[in-house]
């Protein structure tokens, strides 16, 4: 075959039929590939005349080159859904829970799943590339955008991260993986200059990058808003062509966030596509990649070579894909995909505590009071470019609104899925009635003539906001308080997209956190009330006692307009949420990896292997008398004396009643190394590695040790 016999070193089909491809294009065509233009919503109200009539609205539209059969880029959100910010009239689709639910699953076949689900709602509608793959680390428990997150830990973050976008490509759909890097705060985003020590950095949220790209060669890579160490990502020659593409070889497409490409000579540090222009007319007052790139070109500081290597990026990532490629879209099931966004809420719901209030006793008379949240309505979800348009529409939207182009979609969106509703379908003998949460005095008098007070606190996080302190708005610990005291018998569900403050904590009986549940989130909060499900989240993120614990007590820029620039220091380095605690030896409000059940779970027989990697096998028993799943976790404690905690390998199984099972968990030599930035490599240092098996980063029960010989390796 011509093209295998054109493979040359390190190329693959794609990269070569990408070079052909490139090869006959004029340079008006490939700079038409070079910028993305959005279709209207609340913020673009005026349609651009690139975008051809009958093509979809979305975030992001390229033309294609007909005569050589380049497909047109059809760009859409996110990660929890096709997303339709009034884009196209009334065109819902699946709406999964939060991606903080999802990374509480710990499951990666659930992120397999709803990334197929995912692509195939995608292509249904013409997309072909997804803006997923959302895999900033939960640095601060104040981002407004952790919700869409997965983890405060970069091998949790990868695995799901990674399985999500395998199953969107897998589908013929492009996905990228983003923000690349360190956008781990709101404040003033596109002003925020994030500083972190370069080697801390690779040993974090790069490190979830690195192994996610690793292990699902996503399309596209999109950059953050931020600086990183002075420079914008869109243009942060650093990571983009140093570390992305030198050290890992990455093969395919950077593009900046929307308004995110902050000069021409981005193209220079690495940058391959300029994203949303209207944003950035509106932000920079500029669109680079066109006249300013062109006229860079016509004076020779744009090589010829470079601009050749951004279109074959894209192109090469269309072939592998196989975008250019379809057949007609597979019907959609809806019926499935909502089973899904089902599945994830259930395995998403992470019960926190539970002095045998739960489950609920489904056969008995129970009075119960369910009070606040909206529950009588639906489940609430998280705002910015990742909402979904659930099937039939919103429940509820009560405009909420702020400053900043973030404001206008700020609402608090209620999905049609009523915990009232499903709970007096799944407790049928149950007298369940519903308070507002309106007042402390009201509910109090409701959950006094009550047996059981089922309370729910929500809080809406946004895109372009975070959150000056961690407790519930609206009054809604005064409620939970006054509900405690009357009636001793509570039970709270919180509906959050973050850590949350539980000064009523003692006085309660349960609390679980159901994140924001997806567009079937009451039927699984539901289901896990009342032991139709056995709870098996896990917290992907350490539940702080309060900010004092966390290494930003005050976040710097917090408050000031639109605009500032703002300085964050991540000095914790790579020592982000549960490695933070282990440092300080301060005791979270609740910790990493936590998460109760209905049945009970035991760990033994550890044997501890450091021939390769560490490889530690364990027998897990449930002891209790239910089926359930459980989630242990394999953490590195000290490293040759350096003490360090890393999730090494974690594994969600199934157990029936008295079974006990045998698992293998071998760790990546990236998580026992330390980056030594002036060699450019990982180093594992000699001499004895501490590793622990337990239910929590807090609850450590089985420990062991080997020795590890000195290992050098990577870029
Ligand atoms: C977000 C991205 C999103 C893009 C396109 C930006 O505001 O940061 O995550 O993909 O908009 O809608």
């Amino acid at each position: 075959m011509a093209t295998e016999t054109r493979l040359e070193a390190g190329m693959s089909a794609p990269d070569v039929r990408a070079r052909e491809v490139e090869e006959q294009m004029t340079d008006e065509e490939r700079f038409s590939l070079l910028v993305s233009v959005m279709g209207v919503n609340d913020v673009v109200t005026v349609r651009d005349d690139r975008i051809p009539e009958g093509t979809p609205m979305s975030a992001g539209y390229v033309p294609g080159v007909q005569r050589l059969g380049v497909p047109a880029q059809l760009m859409s959100d996110a990660s929890l859904g096709v997303t339709n910010p009034g884009y196209r009239e009334g065109d819902s689709a699946t709406a999964l829970p939060a991606g903080i639910s999802l990374g509480a699953s710990f499951n990666p076949d659930l992120a397999r799943a709803s990334g197929g689900m995912l692509g195939r709602e995608a292509r249904s509608r013409g997309f072909n590339v997804q803006l997923a793959g959302g895999v900033n680390l939960q640095r601060d428990p104040r981002n407004g955008r952790n919700f869409e997150y997965l983890s405060e830990d970069p091998l949790v973050s990868a695995t799901l991260a990674a399985e999500s976008i395998n199953g969107i490509q897998g589908e013929g759909v492009i996905s990228t993986i983003k923000h690349f890097s360190l956008n781990c705060n709101e404040t003033n985003r596109h002003w925020l200059d994030a500083i972190i020590d370069p080697a801390a950095h690779r040993e974090s949220d790069l490190l979830a990058f690195e192994i996610a790209i690793e292990r699902s060669q996503p399309g596209a890579v999109m950059t953050g808003y931020n600086k990183i160490n002075g420079d914008y990502a869109g243009g942060n020659g650093v990571l983009i062509n140093d570390v992305l593409k030198d050290a890992w070889g990455y093969r395919g497409w950077v593009m900046s966030d929307w308004g995110g490409t902050p000069s021409w000579d981005a193209a220079l540090n690495g940058l391959d596509q300029e994203s949303g222009l209207q944003l950035d007319m509106m932000m920079w007052k500029q669109v680079w990649f066109t006249d300013q790139l062109e006229a860079a070109y016509a004076e020779r500081k744009l090589p010829k070579e470079r601009l050749s290597d951004m279109v074959r990026r894209i192109l090469r990532s269309m072939y592998a894909v196989g975008v250019d490629n379809w057949k007609p879209a597979p019907e959609v099931d809806m019926a499935a995909h909502n089973k899904i966004a089902l599945e994830t809420g259930r395995q998403g719901i992470v019960l926190l505590k539970n002095d045998g209030a739960l489950p609920l006793a489904a056969g008995r008379p129970l009075k119960v009071a369910v009070i606040g949240g909206h529950a009588q309505v639906g489940v609430p979800t998280g705002c910015g470019s990742s909402a979904v348009l659930p099937p039939g529409g919103y429940a509820e939207v009560i405009k909420i609104g702020g400053p900043g182009i973030m404001g206008v979609g700020r609402n608090l969106f209620l999905y049609p899925s009523s915990p009232v509703a499903e709970l007096k379908e799944l407790l049928p003998n149950a007298e369940i009635e519903f308070d507002p949460g309106m007042s402390p005095a009201e509910s109090a008098l409701m959950a006094r003539r009550s047996d059981v007070v089922i309370v729910f606190g929500i809080k809406i996080d946004s895109e372009g906001f975070d959150d000056p302190e961690l407790s519930l708005p609206w009054g809604q610990d005064a409620v939970i308080d006054a509900v405690a005291d009357a009636n001793p018998n509570t039970i709270v569900v919180l509906e959050t997209g973050n850590p949350v403050l539980m000064p009523w904590r003692d006085k309660v009986k349960a609390i679980v956190e159901a994140w924001y549940p997806g567009q079937a989130g009451g039927q699984a909060i539901a289901e896990v009330l009342t032991g139709v499900v056995n709870p098996s989240g896990r917290l992907p993120l350490t539940f702080p006692a309060d900010l004092s614990q966390t290494p930003r007590p005050e976040l710097s820029g917090m408050g000031t307009p639109w605009g500032t620039a703002v300085t964050i220091e991540y000095n914790e380095g790579a020592e982000v949420g549960y490695r933070w605690f282990a440092t300080t030896g301060e005791k979270p409000l609740y910790p990493f990896g936590h998460g109760l059940s209905y049945t009970t779970f035991t760990y033994s027989d550890l044997k501890v292997d450091g021939s390769e990697t560490i490889t530690a096998t364990f027998a897990v028993t449930n002891t209790g008398d239910r089926a359930g799943a459980d989630v242990p976790q394999l953490y590195l404690t000290d490293a040759a004396g350096d003490a360090r905690m890393r999730l090494l390998g974690f594994e969600r199984l199934e157990l029936e009643p008295g079974q006990s099972r045998s698992i293998t968990l071998a760790a990546d030599p990236r998580l026992l190394a330390r980056f030594d930035a002036d060699a450019g490599q990982w180093h594992v240092a000699a001499g004895a590695h501490k590793v622990a098996v337990g239910k929590s980063a807090d609850d450590l029960e089985l420990t062991g040790e080997t020795t590890l010989s000195e290992a050098r390796f990577g870029n």
